[in-house]
């Protein structure tokens, strides 16, 4: 194969329970499996051309090239590839996100996702969708998520085959929905790889790990009774134990703002006086808000009225990475 190319979309994912630490830093194998749901309104499209003529790999991102680490967390991933197809052409890759910019929302698992299955299929394989969630972990453990659609889990696993992630419940299984209280678009401080090294040095990385099964067989059976409550309940233990963690590391991390802390309060106001809303929160100050589909308009616009929220953006549960 001397040229080639395709395009693909993927959405990024908000997990409702937590990866944060690894066991194999290099290969992205988590201590713990998670859970997640794809998030429809948003996604990443990204286009790889294998080209002889090329003399090197380049990454444009939202038309702006990109050099340094960011192409060779990428060139990595082309790299697998090319070992697999038998090739060593250089590629150009493409990428934009539909999303504004710059919210702090711009996440690494829809790029990796797409990069996958874009950088696969240009280079002739045809991978599935185990082996495209494997190769998407290498580039962003979050990524692994994205390939598959709908409410996704991700098994930890031993070594590099076995730890991907599967659908166990299609996009139209629940109507979902995240409110994304955007709080800051600046540049996190600690990004999420880093984070993942620390994690071990919390004394509570331990507690949250040995529990972490039993808060996955809740979750993964309050969405498939789709029970709203249960989900609150263990959503939001599962973020505030992620959260524990990174606040007492070595050096601590803390996301945290104040207006993060208010959505936080506001959240659990509105759920006591009986609005289906719950917190969930990444590696930022942002506050994802989940509910039903028909408390969206309600739940976003009490969002806005949140001192320091600047934006709310809505998503519903969205599919798989595609080809386009
Ligand atoms: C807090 O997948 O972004 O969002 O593998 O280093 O790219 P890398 O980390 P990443 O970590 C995600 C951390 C999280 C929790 C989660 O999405 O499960």
């Amino acid at each position: 194969m001397t040229t080639g190319t395709a395009t693909a979309q993927a959405h990024p994912n908000i997990a409702f329970i937590k990866y944060w630490g690894n066991k194999d830093q290099e290969l992205r194998i988590p201590v713990n499996g998670s859970l997640s749901m794809n998030l429809d309104g948003l996604f990443t499209q990204t286009t790889v051309t294998f080209n002889t003529f090329f003399p090197k790999d380049s990454l444009t991102l939202n038309n702006k090239p990109i050099t340094g680490a960011g192409l060779d967390r990428v060139t990595g991933i082309l790299d697998l590839v090319r070992q697999r197809a038998g090739m060593n052409t250089s590629a150009e890759v493409r990428s934009d996100n539909n999303f504004p910019t710059g919210t702090g929302i711009a996440s690494s698992a829809a790029a990796f996702a797409a990069l996958a299955l874009a950088a696969s299929t240009a280079a002739g394989l045809h991978l599935d969708e185990q082996q495209l969630s494997i190769l998407a972990r290498r580039g962003s453990g979050s990524a692994s998520r994205s390939i598959p659609g709908g409410f996704v889990e991700w098994q930890a696993g031993a070594d590099n085959d076995d730890s991907y992630a599967f659908s166990f419940a299609p996009a139209e299984h629940w109507n979902l929905a995240d409110c994304i209280a955007v709080i800051s678009s600046e540049h996190k401080p600690t990004i999420s790889s880093q984070g993942h090294t620390l994690a071990s040095t919390s004394p509570l990385q331990a507690a949250r790990i040995a529990d972490a099964p039993r808060r996955i067989d809740i979750c993964r059976q309050a969405i498939l009774n789709c029970d709203f409550e249960a989900l609150a309940a263990i959503v939001e233990l599962d973020s505030d134990m992620m959260h524990a963690v990174m606040m007492t590391s070595t050096p601590a991390l803390f996301y945290w703002r104040p207006a993060t802390l208010a959505v936080i309060q506001a959240v659990r106001d509105w759920r006591s006086e009986g609005l289906p809303v719950c917190y969930t929160i990444d590696a930022g100050p942002n506050v994802h808000v989940l509910c039903p589909q028909e408390y969206v308009e309600t739940t976003a616009n009490r969002l806005r009225t949140v001192d320091g929220v600047q934006e709310v953006l809505v998503s519903k549960t969205g599919g798989p990475a595609k080809l386009v």
